[in-house]
């Protein structure tokens, strides 16, 4: 048996990367993050989802590179886009967004083995203070996870950063679904949960590639699945916004392979 990562596994699970393996994932994470740009213009009032979701596949394929959600678990899309109450895994379709509608869009794409997933916030049309506030402090929480990753503090460190910050601003922090290792592969070891307890292993070590994506709604945590088996929802139909960065920890942090090249994050500057 050959092995193509030199690297090692943690008895967790995790896989340990060399230092090459980052040019990988900043390239696959490079393009999902451009694409992520790309589409802010087309989230527009009356526009479909399954528009939106064309226009990726479109660009996904003109990159070079592959769609990691097409075929997977049965799949069929470019994206998942989700709509206000929507938490997570929504399906593109013929539905057409209105006016003051949130949108989370996820793309993740394969590049040259290498997985890049990343989603963000969008807004068709105005955006009212509510959602403006909600979207604001699921970006914050995100990077206050990221902030905590670093050799030596842990994955409940990272949880730990989230929930309090979601918590402090009376809003709850979805627990049904979780990050996940990445790399050569869509999902690996570890789970990455958004809440936690400082200290909880497992102890973080450069190397270890993870997304960080928290769905944080304006009521209450707890969410459902709908009958086509992926679209979840919050059970109190409150809103839910999502951010999401694929990373990598380093000596003394981490490296975020998704950034906006063009600097965005926020649905209206
Ligand atoms: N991109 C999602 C994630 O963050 C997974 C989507 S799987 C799909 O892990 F099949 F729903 F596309
Ligand atoms: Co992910
Ligand atoms: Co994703």
């Amino acid at each position: 048996m050959t092995n193509i990562h030199n690297g090692r596994t943690t008895k967790d699970g995790i896989r340990i990367h060399e230092a090459s393996d980052f040019a990988g994932m900043r390239v696959a994470g490079h393009l999902a993050a451009t694409i992520l740009d790309e589409i802010a213009e087309h989230v527009t009032v009356g526009q479909t989802t399954g528009e939106l979701d064309r226009i990726i596949e479109e660009k996904v394929n003109a990159a070079g590179a592959t769609s990691a959600t097409i075929g997977y678990k049965g799949y069929q899309h470019a994206s998942c886009i989700s709509i206000n109450h929507v938490v997570c895994h929504g399906i593109p379709g013929e539905k057409k967004l209105k006016d003051g509608d949130i949108v989370n869009i996820d793309v993740t794409v394969i590049v040259d083995g290498w997985f890049g997933d990343t989603s963000r916030m969008y807004v068709a049309g105005k955006l009212a203070r509510k959602p403006e506030r909600l979207i604001e402090v699921t970006h914050e929480a995100l990077m206050k996870g990221i902030e905590a990753v670093k050799p030596g503090n842990t994955f409940g460190d990272i949880g730990h950063a989230i929930q309090t910050f979601v918590e402090g601003h009376r809003m709850s922090v979805v627990t049904d679904f979780c990050g996940h290792g990445i790399g050569r592969v869509f999902h690996a070891p570890p789970n990455v949960v958004h809440y936690g307890k400082p200290g909880t292993k497992p102890v973080l070590e450069p190397g270890m590639f993870f997304t960080i994506e928290p769905m944080v709604n304006l009521g209450r945590a707890e969410t459902k699945t709908l009958a086509d088996d992926w679209t979840a929802v919050t059970r109190d139909k409150s809103l839910s916004a999502q951010f999401e960065h694929s990373i990598g920890v380093t000596e003394d942090g981490c490296e975020i392979f998704t950034l906006s090249p063009a600097g965005k994050f926020h649905p209206t500057y």
